[in-house]
């Protein structure tokens, strides 16, 4: 990698993205994890000497290591790991001198302003980074999706967030989060699937729930729907899946119902409203002046919101909700898993950024007072 290549890491709950700035797409995802033993005597099959695996070290199935995220809630909860998860990165992954590289880090949307000074110590005493740039996923979000303002909704892997941002500013009071996203749906088509006593390992649950899945765009008319013809379309209604370790099982309502709890989390036990009604909730909490410009700029974005039918459902469901007369325009891009990396990979190549740095010298100079001198948002 050469000198001075600007570096990108998103900090997702559920996955770590990096790569160069400029580029289309992350290097690498990385599950954004720390695996450390159960209990010492069962480290047979594991290296004696390792006390912790990280990130793709942690192989999905391991039932051997207790599995911490450093990301609890959409918060940022254990610097520990994460400096871990940090430093796996800078010396395995991609093996630079941090002083070489200015590092643009994505902050995750709930994550309170006082914890970025923890993230400023670390990059610059632990790694003796050159200059490192903090700004909030959501706005990096919209921004590769063209907008400065308008209303960012993010179902990712632990978390599901809607927010209003305008001119780069995310309104704090309007935004609304779900504690319900990939990791919630994936558990939940597993206890569906117990129920026909299928039981499939975690990667097979994953790859039925992104290749199969799918929203509905009426729950109750499809349930209706599949119950009044399955008598005599039962081979349409069910559906044969062959997974890629040549298991073949047949599915059927299971592929829908399992991404329902986005639109009623009251199916798993969550008492808050789904993802239209939080969008509507976020829209009228904004200033009456730019409630047309944001509903206008409605973005989809999240490894989640690939599910198929999602978009439009999430469409039908806002246009029968909202009372108001503005348009409503939601848009999602192709490549919206990568939206947040892909808006800090378009900000890090950009003329206006060059002088936006907080240098080694800024930090030694302003300290710990920094977060609030170079507070971004
Ligand atoms: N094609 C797909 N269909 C459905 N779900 C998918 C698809 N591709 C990825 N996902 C799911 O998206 C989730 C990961 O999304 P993403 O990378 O946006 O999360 P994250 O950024 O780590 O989490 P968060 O945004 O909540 O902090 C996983 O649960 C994954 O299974
Ligand atoms: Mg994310």
């Amino acid at each position: 990698m050469e000198e001075w290549t600007i570096l990108v890491i998103e900090n997702g709950t559920g996955f770590l993205k990096g790569g160069c700035a400029g580029d289309e797409l992350p290097q690498f995802v990385l599950p954004n994890v720390i695996g450390r033993q159960k209990k010492t005597g069962m480290m047979i099959d594991l290296e004696k000497s390792k006390s912790c695996f990280i990130c793709d070290q942690v192989a999905s199935s391991n039932e051997i290591l207790s599995l911490t995220y450093p990301l609890q809630n959409g918060i940022i909860n254990n610097f520990e790991d994460l400096e871990l998860i940090w430093e796996y990165i800078i010396n395995s992954v991609w093996n630079i001198d941090p002083d070489d590289h200015p590092i643009l880090m994505t902050l995750p949307t709930l994550n309170p302003t006082t914890k970025n000074t923890k993230i400023f110590e670390i990059m610059f005493e632990t790694f003796n980074c050159r200059c490192l740039y903090l700004q909030n996923e959501s706005v990096l979000s919209l921004y590769s999706n063209g907008y400065d303002t308008g209303i960012l909704v993010d179902v990712g892997h632990f978390m599901s967030y809607v927010v209003p941002v305008l001119r780069f500013h995310p309104i704090r009071n309007g935004i609304k989060s779900l504690e319900i996203a990939g990791a919630q749906l994936t558990n939940y088509l597993s206890d569906l699937l117990l129920e026909k006593e299928i039981s499939l390992e975690a990667e097979y649950l994953t790859e039925v729930k992104e290749k199969y899945g799918f929203v509905a765009l009426d729950f109750d008319q499809e349930i209706n729907t599949r119950k009044q013809n399955q008598s005599f379309t039962s081979s349409k209604l069910n559906k044969p899946i062959k997974l890629t370790n040549n298991e073949s099982i047949t599915l059927s309502n299971e592929l829908f119902q399992m991404s329902e709890p986005l639109f009623k989390p009251s199916l798993l036990g969550v008492q808050k409203k789904g993802i239209p009604e939080l969008i509507i909730e976020s829209i009228n909490s904004c200033e009456e002046e730019i409630q047309k410009e944001v509903s206008s700029k409605i973005v989809l974005t999240g490894g989640t919101s690939l599910l198929k039918g999602y978009q439009e459902r999430i469409q039908k469901d806002l246009s029968s909700l909202f009372q108001k007369k503005m348009k409503l325009k939601v848009s999602a891009l192709p490549e919206r898993k990568f939206s947040t990396w892909i808006g800090g990979s378009i900000l890090g190549s950009t003329a206006f950024f060059q002088n936006r740095w907080t240098t080694k010298d800024d930090y030694k100079k302003y300290g710990k007072s920094l977060t609030q001198k170079f507070a971004f948002y």
